[in-house]
């Protein structure tokens, strides 16, 4: 049996991968176009045979994808593929509403025909799992209650409107041609492998660089963090008993505020790897101008996967977060080889000199 995952040279596609195939010995087709957060280097502890085939191509690319599908004829889809960074969309949304929008509507496109040509046992058992995100339902006052599967999308910037849209796109499927699909909607993810341009590695980061810890803003916008392999998990588990056409939120119920996130990363790194001066990580952080259009609050309520589906994260905050650290510090050969060329012209775009 194979399945084909797209995006997976990408944070939680790769961990992903690395997850799955610890776990079976099912083939995973990689379908990648490797943009600047793409990175094979993620996967490099697979071994030749451990059933990872990697294909560099854009997801939209039609004719590619319908070869692929036909050849190693998988039984179900992942679909990580993505723009993924807000503050990007911000500065360059056309990406996003190219790859999120145009590039699922191609690559659903090949999947259908694909799909309608399977003999009906294999038709029937497939599945097209679309990986989104909780930032579609837009943001919270601090009195509202999570966000549940049936909250309205109101999504507020191009990143969360172009995912929003292949949200859309993924539902009409099922509607419209039957198409089996699932969609998961998760908070934030944080852990291993995860690019420095977001806030948890951005800070580890910048912390053992002697660099500012940038804080947009007072610091007390929330997100719900949840450990990426506790992610991975509860793809893993909607992909196996999910109802076909239903959605998924994923969460941790792990709501923080910014600054304390950064404050708690700062105490961890004060332990594991002390500045020389034996002054506090916490000195280094900054507060910098707001992002434009910034969701004040996100927060997933997960009764519904935990119900359905019997899903539950194995890791709190806290465990997680020093697993995380603790990568970073053993891994600093990896943070190296991405922070390229190309992602020093996007700190200077972002950030300033
Ligand atoms: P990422 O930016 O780290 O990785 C995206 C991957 O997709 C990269 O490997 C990139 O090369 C690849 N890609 C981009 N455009 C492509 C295209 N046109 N064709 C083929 N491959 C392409 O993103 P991530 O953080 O791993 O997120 C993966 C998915 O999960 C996204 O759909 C994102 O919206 C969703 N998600 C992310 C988070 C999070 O906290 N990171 C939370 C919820 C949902
Ligand atoms: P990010 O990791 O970009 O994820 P998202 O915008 O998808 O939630 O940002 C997480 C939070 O951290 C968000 O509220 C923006 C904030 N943030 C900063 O305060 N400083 C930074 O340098 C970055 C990248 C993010």
């Amino acid at each position: 049996m194979t399945i084909v995952v797209t995006g997976g040279a990408g944070f939680i596609g790769s961990n992903f991968i690395l997850d799955w195939l610890a776990l079976s010995n099912e083939v995973v087709i990689n379908v990648d176009k490797l943009t600047y957060a793409g990175n094979l280097e993620n996967l490099q502890s697979l071994k030749d045979g451990d059933g990872h085939i990697f294909v560099l191509s854009d997801m939209g690319d039609f004719a590619n994808i319908s070869e692929l599908l036909k050849a190693h004829r998988p039984r179900a889809v992942v679909n990580f593929a993505a723009e993924s960074h807000v503050d990007r969309s911000i500065h360059g949304p056309a990406a996003f509403i190219e790859t999120n929008v145009v590039g699922t509507f191609r690559f659903l496109e090949a999947v259908r025909f694909y799909w309608n040509n399977l003999p009906n046992a294999e038709k029937q058992a497939f599945r097209f799992l679309h990986v989104s995100t909780d930032e579609v339902y837009g943001t919270l006052t601090p009195s509202d209650h999570p966000f549940r599967e049936d909250n309205r999308y109101e999504p507020n910037s191009p990143y969360s409107a172009s995912k929003a849209a292949s949200d859309h796109l993924v539902r009409a499927y099922h509607h419209t041609y039957g198409l089996p699909v699932l969609t998961t909607n998760c908070s934030n993810n944080y852990g291993p492998y995860h690019f420095p341009e977001k806030l948890i590695p951005l800070c580890i980061h910048n912390a053992l660089a002697g660099k500012p810890l940038p804080i947009y803003g007072d610091g007390q916008q929330i997100r719900d963090w949840l450990y990426v392999k506790d992610h991975c998990s509860a793809i893993r588990r909607v992909l196996e008993a999910g109802q076909i056409g239903e959605a998924y939120n994923i969460g941790g119920w792990n709501e923080m505020a910014n600054l304390e996130v950064v404050t708690i990363l700062c105490s961890i790194l004060d332990e594991l790897s002390p500045r020389q001066d034996g002054v506090s990580y916490i000195e280094q952080i900054s507060f910098v101008k707001d992002r434009p259009g910034h969701d004040r609050r996100y927060a997933i309520d997960a009764t519904k996967i935990e119900r359905e589906l019997g899903w539950k994260p194995a890791e709190t905050f806290n465990t997680g977060i020093r697993k995380t650290v603790q990568w970073y510090l053993d891994h600093q050969d990896w943070v190296e080889n991405v922070t390229s060329g190309a992602y020093q012209n996007w700190v200077g775009k972002q950030y300033g000199a």
